[in-house]
């Protein structure tokens, strides 16, 4: 937990749980379970209690994002454009649904409202790019090319581990 975002509130005062969850939520990008615990205990509700609030605000996120967000545009133009397919296909290639995250950390995919570009619907972005007018085939190009990043310091860390070796 942060210091000092307990103290801006009483304690024992479940009337500022929300408040409470914005602040964490806001200091770390997500939800940690420990910090649950803790504004459980500070405004004296049931960990269950704290969880299925957090859990039923859509806001918070309960997971931390992964290094790579990747965003798909589910506003109506977009989906005129067959968004859905782009959807599944991410999907399908990073094997997770909308709203979770790799295992490895690596992706987070989640579905948004209307991004704002319509004109190059149906869009996909990605950290700060946006990929415009998109259509299936590309998505494995696209995603590959954050995978890459990946793949290029794993192979600097076997080189260098080789390195290391041989010195
Ligand atoms: S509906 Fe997708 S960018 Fe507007």
């Amino acid at each position: 937990m942060k210091k000092g975002i307990l103290e801006k509130y009483p304690p024992k005062d479940g009337n500022n749980l929300i408040a409470l969850l914005h602040e964490v939520h806001e200091a770390f990008g997500y939800l940690p379970k420990d910090d649950l615990r803790a504004i459980a205990e500070y405004v004296n509700l049931p960990i269950t209690s704290v969880y299925d609030v957090a859990a039923s605000y859509g806001q918070f996120r309960l997971t931390p994002l992964g290094k790579n967000v990747v965003r798909i545009c589910r506003g109506t133009v977009c989906h005129v454009k067959k968004s859905a397919s782009l959807l599944t296909t991410l999907e399908n290639e990073l094997g997770i649904k909308a709203g979770q995250t790799t295992q490895d950390k690596n992706f987070t995919l989640e579905t948004v409202a209307c991004i704002g570009a319509c004109s190059i619907a149906p869009v996909i972005n990605i950290n700060e790019d946006y990929y415009g007018r998109v259509v299936i085939e590309e998505v494995p190009i696209i995603l590959a090319k954050y995978k890459k990043e990946e793949i290029s310091k794993n192979r600097i860390k076997k080189l260098n581990g080789i390195e290391n070796q041989t010195a």
